[in-house]
């Protein structure tokens, strides 16, 4: 796909942008990348130390002031339905025990009652797709996307930035973050107009452009607040590469009527969907744990002396 040029002049600021309440959790992907892993296992929850990595990505949501968590789910993927509700056996076992500390870790994790839904794409074909199964679950109202692959790893939560400049400007963002000049042609890509600015106009977007002809460094991390307009594009979309319904062919379209902008993510994003990524993220958010850095310090150091 080629550069898209992103009228300057897409879309007038809206009048008040209203309050982004849910968001979507894709979770129906196959994680062809981790099988065996995933044969019987989602790997969104595959855990990163002792969380799984949808808990970690539920978490961003929630210290953003998310209300309504909707997963895009898929067969085989019924578990996640279960870990987000509460365990009768378990936690009256916890409370028999007197495992205070562990059932209020319980309970301090589980969405209160109505706050989360789960619907179905019934094959896997494509993010877009996914998003698309949540539109009634969504209704006409800007939600957040997270991919949940993607975890944001630093001091602000990335969804909270996003939702400070959705508020400021309206419209539709995506959080983006550099990488190196000879690694662009592996992501999405977008042009800014202020490559420095924390949040800038987009000016252009691309899926994976060849080497060379990338508009800036700046990827596509994972997190999204779009209008709802999108549902009716997707919904209208042809199937893109790999014969799925793309993202960012919608994202596309709707940019050439609505603004959209960047949030620079000033952290470090660990893609749990590639092995190195996982395993890396797990080093990471494990060496933010005093109860378990010191010993981890020392196995790794004892590991590469050998
Ligand atoms: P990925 O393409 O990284 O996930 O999609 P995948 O297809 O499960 O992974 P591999 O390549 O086979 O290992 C990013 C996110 O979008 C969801 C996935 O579950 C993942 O969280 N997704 C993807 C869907 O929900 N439906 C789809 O059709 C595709």
């Amino acid at each position: 796909m080629t550069v898209t040029p992103v009228s300057p002049h897409a879309g007038a600021k809206a009048a008040a942008p209203r309050r982004i309440r849910k968001a979507v959790f894709p979770v129906a992907g196959l994680g062809t990348r981790f099988l065996p892993a995933t044969k019987a296992m989602p790997k969104e929850m595959l855990t990163v130390v002792d969380r799984p990595v949808i808990q970690h990505v539920v978490d961003e949501a929630r210290a953003a002031g998310i209300e309504h968590f909707v997963f895009v789910t898929g067969r085989n993927k019924s578990v996640i339905e279960d870990h987000f509700d509460s365990q009768f056996e378990l936690e009256h076992t916890l409370e028999a025990r007197g495992k205070v500390k562990e059932l209020k870790a319980l309970l301090d994790d589980l969405p209160g009652p109505g706050q989360t839904s789960f619907t179905r794409q019934q094959a896997p074909l494509g993010l877009g797709h996914a998003v698309w199964c949540a539109r009634e679950i969504v209704g006409d109202e800007p939600f957040a996307l997270l991919l949940p692959d993607m975890l944001h790893h630093g001091t602000t939560p990335c969804l909270a930035d996003m939702i400070a400049a959705y508020e400021a400007h309206g419209g539709n963002h995506i959080a983006v973050a550099p990488v190196p000049e000879d690694q662009t042609h592996h992501y999405g890509i977008v042009g800014v107009e202020d490559a420095t600015a924390k949040v800038s106009k987009i000016t252009s977007m691309v899926e994976k452009p060849p080497k060379g002809t990338a508009p800036s460094n700046l990827h596509i991390t994972g997190r999204y607040i779009l209008e709802p307009a999108i549902f009716a594009l997707i919904a209208n979309q042809e199937r893109g590469t790999g014969g799925e319904i793309q993202l960012t062919d919608a994202m596309l379209t709707l940019a050439k009527t609505r603004p959209f902008y960047a949030t620079r993510f000033d952290g470090t994003i660990y893609d749990c969907g590639s092995k190195t990524g996982f395993l890396a993220a797990n080093v990471a958010y494990a060496m933010d744990r005093p109860d378990i850095a010191p010993i981890l310090r020392q196995d790794i150091e004892a590991i590469f002396k050998r």
